[in-house]
């Protein structure tokens, strides 16, 4: 019996900016989003099986969903090591997936090029392209549209830098968050090519969830919400400032990483 493995690890990211412009006819909203992937993250383990399946315990997860479009018919087992919270806007589910293509790919050798990937990912859920892209980058249109920062974009984003992720023990709805939230009227024509930290889903989770805000008010100055919530981030200065804050949040009950962005 073959004993074949392979390990592929899934990071999760964070909404630098999140600029939310309206409806679309498709019923997603238009976004124009940084994302940044950082050093928190779930790993995969697939190995041979006969059958498609995950030991997530999701009927619907996006792992299997990947899997099936990527190479229908086919069987493997995918453990997942859960680090990342579900529910918490730091696109656990979709990075998982985003790296079930990867590891699937390499693992059936596939050899499908970077553009089916991606075209796949779309496919799979609005966030996973960006994901599986791996870098900083834009994320536009529904999320299928990805550009990785420019080397100019990454200094005005202030990368690499350490920061502390916090969980407000409540899960947010993603879809929910999105039909409570207030667009922006103006559509961009074009890039402005200044990153400011703001996140449009930010008001709406937290008139649904004031834990939200609770835990943001506690993380201080700089601390913002990622994606359609619940989880708060903050940048700070270095290692220390992050043990230090990460420290006073779990004595106060609450879940809270030290993570670092990834810079490719
Ligand atoms: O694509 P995904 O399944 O991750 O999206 C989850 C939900 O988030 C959608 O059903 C939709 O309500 C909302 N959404 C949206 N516009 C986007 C992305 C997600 O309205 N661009």
């Amino acid at each position: 019996m073959s004993c074949r493995r392979l390990e592929v690890d899934a990071c999760a990211k964070i909404n630098l900016t999140l600029e939310v412009y309206g409806l679309r006819p498709d019923g997603y909203h238009a976004l124009r989003s940084v994302v940044l992937p950082i050093s928190l993250h779930d790993t995969l383990s697939i190995e041979e099986s006969p059958e498609l399946a995950t030991d997530s315990g999701y009927p619907d997860d996006l792992i299997l969903k990947a899997a099936r479009l990527l190479a229908p018919g086919r069987g493997a087992f995918v453990r997942v090591a859960k680090r990342i919270p579900a529910g918490g806007g730091l696109g656990g589910g979709s990075a998982d997936a985003a790296a079930a293509l990867r590891g699937l790919d390499r693992f059936w050798n596939l050899g499908k090029s970077e553009a089916e990937l991606m075209a796949i990912a779309a496919q799979v859920g609005s966030d996973v392209p960006a994901l599986l892209c791996g870098k900083p980058c834009w994320m536009e249109g529904r999320g299928e549209k990805v550009t990785p920062l420019s080397p100019r974009e990454m200094e005005q984003a202030g990368l690499p830098f350490v920061l502390v992720v916090a969980h407000p023990g409540v899960a947010s709805s993603t879809a929910e968050v999105y039909r409570n939230c207030d667009c922006r009227l103006d559509f961009p024509s074009e890039k402005e090519y200044n990153i400011h930290p703001i996140n449009d889903l930010e008001a709406a989770a937290i008139r649904l969830h004031p834990e939200i805000g609770v835990l943001k008010a506690a993380m201080g100055e700089g601390a913002m919400m990622s994606g359609s919530g619940s989880c708060v981030f903050k940048k700070v200065r270095d290692e220390a400032e992050a043990a230090r804050l990460a420290g006073e949040l779990r004595a106060r009950g609450y879940w809270a990483e030290i993570a670092h962005t990834i810079v490719r």
